[in-house]
Formats: structure tokens, C-alpha cells, sequence
């Protein structure tokens, strides 16, 4: 019976000859092989009987190389383990030569790491993180499945921009030496593949928002692209986004929504993957000492987690934000890159993260923004300058979450439309939710890896996707 170093290290599977595949992460004293599968962060000790083993075989036994073990299992005698197996045979299925494998048994650094992304999961920093990435994406269709969602899978190529925002990625299949142009000059993308001109999407929301009007109660998990040329440690150029919509509920049902949806994908993989998460908590507590005394976190990773959990995210307005903002001290000494002077300014990363990791020290829901600085969709307030959006700001993360009530009516709807020089040509089928039963619904967008940052620890948004996709870097 083959069996994974997972089930033979948490089930109760007593002497009996098994087998067993995986790479081999060392080889100590011609005896030990540290063997991993990838079902654990644990390996099995596999000891081999070198005396009996043939020499050449014994020196193929390399850190990076596959292997066929046959053995029995039995209770350790050695410290760090209670079972190891005896082996009695072993086949090598690919060899590894130790002078060129990259991933070596000692300290990698990330940048190294990240060069080497096809090999990394070979590390037990990022298997760990990467078996987290994907419980957590379990946790997130579970969350949905129990509470009626539908599960919508909305167009990657679309032919509208979303966020008003202007920075995406082309699709095109247009010969780009010699594209067909216009009389005025311009390319001719009626001649192009869907006739008319075409983008990856930047968010599932439109789309989402007419199945919401229809089947209630709906979600988009898929990946989403923004060709803007932010190098930064929590930006991608491709990235996964979670995005729920619902009708008949307002801003406040959203906010509840959102968090209840953290908390519960939070608590899935503090309950399921506990040992990854105490692998990466002993990972930043030996970071956390190379740190001088001021910089360290006062909690661990699992105590973080465990915080956002157990606690309510504080509910906090803009306009009360920026009270607090006006008034700190890094405003009035000047500490800021930017100034927060008057109601009506952007809030950039650095205020976000004053406010959630200085002054009120919890996750943060900021709502009722002014309309002028979010996107045209948003419910208006009656007060007729702020809309009904929100964005949840995470310690150590900044924004997690955006999102929005959205505007039902469709006179205030097509007025903000004309006002931001949006086509209503082009967004007909949007408009027509409007007019055909129209109704209040909301919904919001969760960047899957800046979740996945959260739970993992890990400091770079780069570490937590499988092939990170930036400005000048496609490479895997
Ligand atoms: O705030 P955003 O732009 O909101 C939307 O796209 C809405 N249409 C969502 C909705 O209401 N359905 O993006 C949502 C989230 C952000 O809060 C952030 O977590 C993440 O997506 N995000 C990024 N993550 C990684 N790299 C980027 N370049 C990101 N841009 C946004
Ligand atoms: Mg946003």
C-alpha cells in the first residue's frame, strides 16, 4: 500500500510493510533521509540500511532527487520523531545533481527564491504558504456554498472598464507591425477579432451585479488584471479577486457580509492548517529578532489571526477618519508624504495604515467616502457628496477590501455616467438593470492574495502567488 508522509504521521497504521514516493530534502550520515511529499510540512524519517545497500545507490541519494522507498513502519528511536520507516528497498526515480540543484538545505533568500518560483514549493516556507493559499480558497467556496451563493464565472475579456480606471491590458488580434486604421487615423478595432475594442477585466463587479438582479445571491472568484505600473509589495499585475454580490441588501448588509466572510475563511484554516501557520509563526518570530526592539510585531502570526477572528472590525466613517487624520501627530509634525489638509482628499497607504495599526489597532471598515474620489457606480448619499462605498483596511496590509452599495436609480446613475464622460452605448445592458426592477444591492471585491499575505505573514505580495506577474516580469 502506498501511503503520504501526511497519513503515515497521523494515522494509527501499525507495523506492515508500505511504500512510499517524494524528494528527498537530506541525506545525514549515509543513513537518514529527510523524505517530503508536499502532504505536510513534516518529513519522514526513511532509515536506510547502508551496509547492505549498494554503494553507487547510497551515493544517488541526494537532496532534490525522487524516490521509491518499500519499508516498515516502526516507532523512532531517534529524537524528533515518534515513527520513521526501515527501509528495505529503495528505487531512485530522478536523480538530482547536488552540485547544480539551486534549492539547497540551508537558508534561502526570497529574491533567490523567486527566481527559482518553479522549485520554491520544494521549500517549507513556501509549500506552506502555498497549502494555505489553497485551503484558503476552499474556505472561500464554502463560505458561499453554505450561505446561497451562486457561484458566477464572469468574462476574463471584457469590453468595458470597470473602475473607470484606464489601465488595462489590450487584447487584441490585430497584426501589431500594421494594424488596420481609420480614415482619422486611429486603429481600426471594428476589423478586430470580437469587432470592437477589447480589454482583460479589472473586476467581475458589472457582470456579477446582473446576475446578483436575477439569481440574488452571487460571487466571482477569478483572476483579474491591472496593467498600472505600481512596484509595490502588495500589488500584482494579474491577481485572484473574491467578489459577492447580493440584492436588497444595503451598505451596512455588506459590511456584516464582509466581515462574517473574513472571519469564517479566517477561522477555516486556523482550525485546518495548523501546522503550516506554526511553521510560518516560528518563521517570523526568528525575522522578528534580527528586528530592533520598537519594530517587532506585539503578536505572533496565530495571535493575529486569532485577533481578527474573536473581535469586531471597527465601523468608522470618512469624514470621522479624517478628523483623526487632521489632527495626529505624523500630520501636524509634517511625517506624512502627503498632507491631510481638507475633507475630500485621497487617502494613501500611509493613512490607512496610521489608522489601523496606530491608532485603533484592529481591522477598520471606512464607508461613506466622497464621491469624488470613488467610482461612478456608488449609491450617493442624500447629503448628495458622499457615496455609500467602503474599504476595509487591514494591520500591515492597508486595503483588503472595496467595495459599494450600488446606485439603484437610473436618472442619478446616467446623470454621474454623463458628468464622468461614461458611454451609456457602452454600458447599456448595465443601465438596464436600472429600469427593468430595479432594486438596492451591494457588493465588494477581496484581493485573494492580500488575504493570503494576512494568514500567511508573508511580507510580499510575490511570495504568495504561485507566478507573480509585475511590471517587467512574466517569467514561469
Ligand atoms: O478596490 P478595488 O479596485 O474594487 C473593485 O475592483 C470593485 N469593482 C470590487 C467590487 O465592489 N466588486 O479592488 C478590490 C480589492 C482591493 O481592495 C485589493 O484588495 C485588491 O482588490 N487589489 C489588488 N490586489 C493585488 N494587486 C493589485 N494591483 C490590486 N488592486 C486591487
Ligand atoms: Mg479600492
Amino acid at each position: 500500500m502506498t501511503y503520504s508522509v501526511s497519513q503515515l504521521l497521523t494515522q494509527d497504521i501499525t507495523l506492515q510493510p508500505l511504500e512510499i514516493k517524494g524528494w528527498v530534502r537530506t541525506f545525514r550520515a549515509n543513513r537518514f533521509i529527510a523524505l517530503n511529499d508536499g502532504s505536510t510540512i513534516n518529513n519522514i524519517q526513511c532509515v536506510v540500511d547502508f551496509e547492505n545497500t549498494d554503494e553507487a545507490l547510497l551515493k544517488r541519494i541526494t537532496t532534490g532527487a525522487s524516490v521509491h522507498i518499500k519499508g516498515n513502519l516502526v516507532e523512532s528511536q531517534g529524537k524528533g520523531q515518534t515513527v520513521e520507516i526501515q527501509v528495505t528497498s529503495i528505487e531512485i526515480l530522478g536523480d538530482s545533481d547536488p552540485d547544480e540543484y539551486p534549492i539547497q538545505p540551508k537558508k534561502h533568500t526570497f529574491e533567490f527564491l523567486r527566481e527559482n518560483a518553479h522549485l520554491r514549493t520544494r521549500t517549507n516556507t513556501f509549500s506552506a504558504v502555498m497549502r494555505l493559499r489553497s485551503s484558503l480558497s476552499f474556505a472561500v467556496h464554502k463560505y458561499f456554498n453554505e450561505n446561497g451563493f451562486y457561484y458566477m464565472h464572469t468574462p476574463i475579456v471584457t469590453g468595458s472598464d470597470a473602475e473607470g480606471a484606464g489601465e488595462m491590458f489590450k487584447v487584441s488580434a490585430l497584426d501589431a507591425k500594421n494594424p488596420p486604421l481609420t480614415e482619422a487615423g486611429d486603429i481600426d478595432y471594428s476589423q478586430d477579432f470580437f469587432g470592437k475594442e477589447t480589454n482583460l477585466t479589472v473586476s467581475g463587479q458589472l457582470e456579477a451585479e446582473t446576475y446578483a438582479m436575477s439569481l440574488g445571491k452571487v460571487y466571482t472568484f477569478g483572476p483579474t488584471f491591472r496593467a498600472e505600473n505600481s512596484n509595490t509589495s502588495r500589488h500584482l499585475a494579474e491577481f485572484w479577486m473574491i467578489e459577492p454580490e447580493v440584492a436588497f441588501m444595503d451598505l451596512a448588509g455588506n459590511m456584516d457580509l464582509a466581515e462574517d466572510f473574513m472571519k469564517s475563511v479566517l477561522s477555516y484554516v486556523l482550525e485546518h492548517n495548523r501546522e503550516d501557520l506554526e511553521f510560518l509563526e516560528k518563521r517570523l518570530l526568528d525575522e522578528e529578532k534580527t528586528k530592533p526592539q520598537a519594530e517587532r510585531s506585539e503578536m505572533s502570526l496565530i495571535d493575529k489571526i486569532k485577533f481578527v477572528v474573536d473581535n469586531n472590525f471597527k465601523r468608522v466613517s470618512y469624514t470621522e477618519a479624517i478628523d483623526i487624520l487632521r489632527n495626529c501627530k505624523p500630520n501636524k509634525k509634517k511625517k506624512f508624504n502627503y498632507i491631510i489638509e481638507e475633507w475630500g482628499a485621497d487617502l494613501q497607504s500611509e493613512h490607512e495604515r496610521f489608522l489601523v495599526e496606530k491608532h485603533f489597532k484592529c481591522p477598520v471598515i471606512l464607508f461613506d467616502y466622497p464621491a469624488d474620489i470613488k467610482a461612478f457606480y456608488m449609491r450617493l448619499n442624500e447629503d448628495g457628496k458622499t457615496v455609500r462605498a467602503m474599504d476595509i483596511l487591514f494591520p500591515g496590509i492597508g486595503e483588503m477590501v472595496g467595495g459599494s452599495q450600488r446606485e439603484e436609480r437610473l436618472d442619478v446613475l446616467k446623470e454621474k455616467m454623463k458628468a464622468l464622460d461614461i458611454d451609456e452605448k457602452e454600458l447599456w445592458w448595465y443601465l438596464d438593470l436600472r429600469k427593468y426592477g430595479t432594486a438596492v444591492h451591494s457588493g465588494f471585491g477581496l484581493g485573494f492574495e492580500r488575504l493570503v499575505m494576512f494568514a500567511t505573514g508573508m511580507g510580499n505580495i510575490k511570495d504568495v502567488i504561485p507566478y507573480p506577474r509585475t511590471p517587467q516580469n512574466a517569467e514561469f
